[in-house]
C-alpha cells in the first residue's frame, strides 16, 4: 500500500474577543477540501470568549503575556512553542495587544492582521473595535470596509494583502458601520488565509498580489 503524506499548513490565531473570525475561518478550512489547519488559538485573556469556539474541536489554546505571571505563559515561551509547532502562518484575528518584536522578527511576512477599516485610513494605536467604527462614523466617511495586512513593528502598518469595502453612506451609527464591516470580515479573511495555504499570495513590484 503507498501511503501519501500531504503537508499540513499550520495555522496559529491570536485573539482577544468573541472569535467570529476564528470561527469564519474555522468553518471556511472545514468546508473546502483544505490542507490547513488551525493548531492552536492563543489569547491574552484567559477565559477569553473566542476559546469556547474550540473546546470541542481538540485544539490547544494559551494565553500569553509579557511575562510568566500565573495562569499566562510568556511571549518567549510562545514563540518556542510555534517554532515547535512548526507553524507556517500567524493569523491576528481581534487580538488587542501589540505583538513583540521577538515574535515579528522570527515569522517576518508569516503575521497577518484583519483590521476593520480601510487601511491607511483610521488605523495606529488605539485604532481597535468600536473606537474604528466611530472615527469613521464622525468623519462622515461614506465607504468603509475591512483590510488584511502584515504585521510589522508598527501599528497597522505592514503591505496590504488585501481589502474589500461596503457602502456605508445611510448607517445611523458606528454600531452599524461594525456590523457590515464584520460580516466582510467573515468572507475576506477565511479567503485570505486559504490563498497563504496553496501558496498563493505573492510579492511582485513591491506589492502584493494574490493568484487565481
Ligand atoms: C473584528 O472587527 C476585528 O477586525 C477587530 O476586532 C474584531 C474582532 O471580532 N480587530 P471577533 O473577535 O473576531 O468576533
Amino acid at each position: 500500500m503507498v501511503k501519501i503524506l500531504v503537508k499540513m499548513y499550520k495555522i496559529a490565531v491570536f485573539v482577544s474577543g468573541r472569535g467570529s473570525n476564528l470561527k469564519a475561518i474555522l468553518d471556511r478550512l472545514s468546508q473546502f477540501e483544505s490542507t490547513a489547519e488551525v493548531v492552536c488559538v492563543i489569547s491574552d485573556k484567559i477565559e477569553c470568549s473566542a476559546f469556547k469556539i474550540v473546546e470541542s474541536k481538540n485544539i490547544p489554546t494559551y494565553t500569553v503575556s509579557q511575562n510568566d505571571e500565573k495562569g499566562f505563559i510568556s511571549y518567549a515561551k510562545i514563540l518556542l512553542l510555534l517554532e515547535d509547532l512548526d507553524i507556517d502562518l500567524i493569523v491576528l484575528a481581534g487580538y488587542l495587544k501589540k505583538i513583540p518584536n521577538i515574535l515579528i522578527e522570527k515569522f517576518e511576512k508569516k503575521i497577518i492582521n484583519i483590521h476593520p477599516a480601510l487601511l491607511p485610513a483610521f488605523g495606529g494605536k488605539g485604532m481597535y473595535g468600536l473606537n474604528v467604527h466611530k472615527a469613521v462614523f464622525d468623519k462622515s466617511v461614506q465607504v468603509s470596509g475591512a483590510t488584511i495586512h502584515f504585521v510589522d513593528k508598527v501599528y497597522d502598518n505592514g503591505k496590504i494583502i488585501a481589502q474589500k469595502s461596503i457602502d456605508i453612506s445611510d448607517v445611523d451609527s458606528p454600531e452599524q458601520i461594525a456590523e457590515r464591516v464584520l460580516e466582510i470580515e467573515h468572507q475576506l479573511l477565511p479567503e485570505v488565509v486559504l490563498k497563504f495555504s496553496e501558496n498563493k499570495v505573492v510579492e511582485k513590484n513591491n506589492r502584493i498580489y494574490l493568484l487565481n
